[in-house]
């Protein structure tokens, strides 16, 4: 069994030798670099734009405004789904926030093109610009549920009534900030033309579609268009949808007759591909006396853009993770003069921030163990759905059991600000993890020549999370041969269509579709040996055949044997291929997150000293990159909790935060040992090979667990976040 080892990245020595070729690593005859200058203004016009010193600059063979600027055969539609935002820039003069693209310089050097870049002179008409959440409350609307099919409105029984006639009820309005994805490798386009077929070395989380908005913009077929992503420094949600920048580069690139490659800087990063949304959000429990919950109200307000009306983070885990017969969520949101939100690693972890803080009110309300409240009102069934039980699939328990006897969570909390260490109040706190499973459909092709190795295919992304690593295992162990007899090549549209990998579905997909592909070879090649009068395993029924460590074998007599490559070198390749088609993700993943603060009392500084992390996942399909996953998760909950926070100049309407330097993401120094611990039992109902998501689940809990352990810390709760030093003084 190759599944579920803890196998080295198959991709690692690659990536640390440098042969990882990333999509701004391409050398292409007669490239050249392309810069965009931004707004500086977050709401006006542009009254005067000279670009004539920029254009007159050495080296300089094209300087684009809104006066020249590509036009576009294909206007997006309203909603941004798949589009990160559908409002095309240098087509007129509005501004409609900071950062947005004015001009792009063209040059045959990076160096001449960003200097030329500076050369050119706007000037504005300035308008006040929007961008406060709480100050636009009044004007907050609920959005079109567009294709996607958001949902914004959900109501079950009677919550208001429910809610007022609760022996015990609890209140709260919390705030999330806006973040940024951050991803190490900064996004990057590179458009190649060979007459009228583009290829595209993108940075992208999803090749499908990639291809499929840059051909509709540009009037090309999808067949003209080739997308090359053969690796992935991150991207967090960044990467998932097609942005502006893409397809003007490829539209550029098209009329200059030239390639065109353009890498943005840290700092249009944050303006150009989306952001976490700042919420505030109010959400009610009532419940009985034994903490026995009976009504959720919850309603949330967060950010949109003036160009696309949209709201990505997701509030089911009030409706969907513990038994609770009335239940409203009402998602508005309102438009600011920022740039459009897209979703950021796991959308779910905002609302759910809320859920587990007002879950640890509640347990402070009513007395019960924060634990047992949790277990006290576990769900068995969907409660959106009584009719459907959540079944074998749901270990949610397990992750409870793990969690607390690694951390020790204690029977009886001590009081809140009670305990003292070194000169700081200390606490505990702890939440759940919960998230949806996507299943998209995937391809998977797979050709065995007849040295007995494996070449697997697929059109799908590694976006630093271990798909090579996993689907080679998962083809391996399918054909009973080792990880080293088997390459998967990923991330390029020439290969079989596959998996976006957003919403944590890449392994359940490509891994479901991989695995069928190896068992359907595995299953050709015995039927020709068995049928091959050559073979030691002629005329055994196929049935009685298997295979392990490359060999094909009798189950009754494993003396008749043969390897794969004997069979291979008489017969010629083979190739096997397995559409997995996309599937209703009725299951959810699950965990439990521990956590222990200290507080200094003199300068309110949190310190995380301990975080657990229990996961149910389904079946763990490599024991060290699922781990990664959990560790780089939970730091990521611990940033939300106490560090990241992009923040705007009130009166610009500018990011001050726009590079790493301000943005503070949690360092080494920052984060405690992290013990993880995975329940590791296969969801049939998640996907075929019992997979399910772990990349957002695992950011989903921690941060609530962390502000549940400061108030227990300091006996004071911080409901807006990041619970920086300020807010407990
Ligand atoms: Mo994710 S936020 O679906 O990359």
């Amino acid at each position: 069994m190759i599944i579920g080892k803890p196998l080295d990245r198959v991709d690692g020595p690659a990536k640390v030798t440098g042969a990882a070729k990333y999509a701004a690593d391409q050398h292409i005859p007669g490239l050249t670099h392309a810069v965009l200058v931004t707004s500086a203004i977050a709401r006006g016009k542009i009254i005067r734009i000279d670009t004539g010193q920029a254009a007159r600059s050495p080296g300089v063979l094209s300087v684009i405004t809104h006066h020249n600027g590509p036009r576009f055969a294909y206007q997006p539609p309203k909603h941004p789904w798949i589009y990160g935002q559908t409002h095309v820039p240098l087509q007129n003069d509005v501004i409609y926030h900071s950062g947005q693209i004015v001009a792009v310089v063209i040059a045959d050097t990076l160096e001449r093109a960003r200097y030329a870049a500076t050369l050119i002179q706007i000037d504005y008409a300035v308008e006040t610009p929007e961008i406060s959440v709480e100050a636009n409350l009044d004007k907050a609307f609920i959005p079109e549920r567009g294709p996607f099919n958001l949902r914004y409105e959900y109501r079950r029984g009677d919550a208001h009534g429910a809610l007022a006639t609760a022996p015990v009820r609890v209140s709260g309005r919390y705030r999330t900030s806006m973040q940024h994805h951050n991803p190490m490798e900064p996004t990057a386009t590179t458009a190649v033309w060979d007459g009228d077929h583009l290829t595209l070395y993108e940075t992208t989380q999803a090749l499908a579609f990639t291809r499929q908005k840059t051909a509709e913009m540009l009037g090309v077929d999808q067949k003209q268009v080739r997308v090359v992503s053969p690796y992935l420094g991150g991207g967090f949600g960044a990467k998932g949808y097609v942005w502006p920048h893409t397809f003007i580069t490829a539209a550029i690139a098209r009329s200059l007759g030239r390639p065109v490659k353009l890498v943005l800087t840290r700092a249009q990063s944050y303006t150009m591909h989306g952001h976490r949304a700042e919420t505030v959000q109010e959400l009610s429990v009532g419940a009985t006396r034994d903490g026995t919950i009976t009504a959720f109200v919850h309603s949330a307000v967060s950010q949109t853009s003036m160009l696309n009306e949209v709201s990505w983070e997701e509030m089911d885990a009030t409706t969907q993770l513990y038994a609770c017969p009335n239940a409203e969520l009402t998602r508005r949101v309102v438009r600011l003069n920022l740039g459009t939100p897209t979703p950021m690693r796991a959308p779910l972890s905002v609302g759910g921030y809320a859920l587990e803080s007002i879950m640890d009110e509640l347990s402070h309300a009513t007395g019960v163990n924060p634990l047992e409240l949790r277990l006290r009102n576990y769900s068995t069934h969907n409660p959106e759905n009584p009719s459907q039980p959540w079944g074998t699939g749901k270990f949610l328990r397990d992750c409870y059991e793990l969690g607390a006897k690694l951390f020790d969570w204690p029977h009886r909390l001590p009081r809140p600000r009670s305990t003292r260490r070194d000169g700081g109040w200390i606490g505990v706190g702890m939440a759940t993890a919960f998230h949806p499973t996507y299943v998209s459909a995937a391809t998977v092709s797979i050709r065995m020549d007849a040295d007995g190795k494996a070449l697997v295919r697929s059109a799908t992304q590694d976006i630093g999370t271990g798909t090579y690593t996993i689907v080679t295992q998962t083809v391996a162990d399918a054909l009973g041969v080792p990880a080293k007899s088997v390459r998967f090549e990923l991330g390029d549209t020439n290969f079989a269509p596959s998996a976006p990998s957003i919403g944590s579905r890449t392994a359940a997909s490509v891994g479901t579709a991989a695995h069928h592909a190896g068992s359907a070879l595995k299953d050709k090649v015995i039927a020709i040996a068995v049928a091959d009068h050559r073979s030691p395993l002629y005329g055994i029924p196929a049935a009685q055949v298997t295979a392990a460590d490359g060999q094909l074998f009798h189950r009754l007599d494993p003396r008749r044997r043969e390897t794969y490559a004997d069979v291979l070198r008489r017969h010629g390749p083979v190739d096997s291929e397995a559409v997995w088609p996309a599937a209703p993700g009725i299951s959810r993943s699950y965990g439990a997150v521990f956590a222990e603060v200290t507080v200094d009392d003199a300068t309110g500084e949190v310190r995380v000293t301990r975080l657990v992390g229990a996961f149910d996942i389904g079946r763990v399909l490599n024991a060290k990159t699922a781990r990664s996953q959990a560790i780089g998760g939970m730091i990521w909950g611990l940033g939300t909790a106490l560090t990241e926070h992009t923040i705007v100049d009130e009166h610009l309407g500018r990011i001050l935060t726009a590079n790493l330097s301000g943005y503070l993401v949690p360092v080494e120094a920052d984060v405690p040992d992290v013990d993880i611990a995975f329940v590791d039992k296969a969801d049939p109902a998640a996907s075929d090979i019992g997979a399910k998501g772990v990349g957002e689940l695992a950011s989903n809990g921690a941060t609530a667990a962390i502000a549940n352990a400061v108030c227990h810390a300091t006996g004071r709760r911080v409901r807006d976040l990041p619970i920086t030093p300020d807010k407990l003084l």
